[in-house]
């Protein structure tokens, strides 16, 4: 199974995609974790390019390429094989991201991303949740971690509550495999939420 977890940034997101696989590994099962962009060697490198450095750095279109070549290595690399021999892979973050920050938050330019991922990578998830939660407590808590890889929290406010209403959109449009979660309640109370409909799809 694939799975992957969403949102904007400062959600929590990588935390809770963590926690579910030690949750699932507790429980025996051969499960692994994973992130975008990177995940691969090759990838981890394309990541420092599109992670740091000036926001004007890159047009959205570059950015689309940059994040599907990374994308490629991972999916040769590490989804593909885990996926083969039947581990769970959570993945912080998939072609989702691209449809909203690229296609919908950076640019208009949902068709190109579409046709990109369709030609060139084809996976989609299983299941994805979505971590919503108030753009404002999300910025301030992504630039409070100086993590050094703010490229997309240096695009500002405006840009995140564009990105929370893109990936809402995108839930809507995919009801099949998304599940928005709180990312407003305690920790704990995400943490419930997840492993409830985690549990709910698999049995
Ligand atoms: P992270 O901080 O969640 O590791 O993600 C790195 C940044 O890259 C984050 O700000 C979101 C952005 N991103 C995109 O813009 N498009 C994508 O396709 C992916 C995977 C990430």
């Amino acid at each position: 199974m694939f799975i992957t977890f969403e949102g904007i940034d400062g959600s929590g997101k990588s935390t809770q995609a963590k926690t579910l696989v030690s949750t699932l590994q507790a429980q025996g099962k051969s499960c692994i974790w994973t992130r975008e962009p990177g995940g691969s060697e090759g990838a981890e490198v394309i990541r420092k390019l599109l992670v740091e450095g000036d926001p004007d750095r890159w047009s959205a279109e570059t950015e689309i390429l940059l994040f599907n070549a990374a994308r490629r290595d991972h999916l040769e690399k590490t989804i593909d094989p885990a996926l083969r021999r039947g581990a769970t892979v959570i993945c912080d973050r998939f072609v989702d991201s691209t449809r909203v920050y690229q296609g919908v938050a950076r640019a208009d330019l949902r068709p190109l991303v579409d046709l990109i991922h369709e030609t060139m990578i084809q996976r989609e998830a299983d299941l994805t949740f979505i971590i919503d939660i108030d753009p404002e407590i999300a910025l301030n808590r992504g630039l409070a971690r100086k993590s050094g890889e703010d490229r997309f929290e240096d695009m500002g406010l405006g840009f995140q509550k564009c990105l929370r209403a893109g990936f809402l959109e995108l839930a809507e449009q995919h009801p099949d495999r998304c599940c928005i979660i709180d990312g407003g309640q305690s920790i704990e109370a995400v943490e419930r939420a997840i492993l409830h409909a985690y549990t709910r799809v698999t049995s």
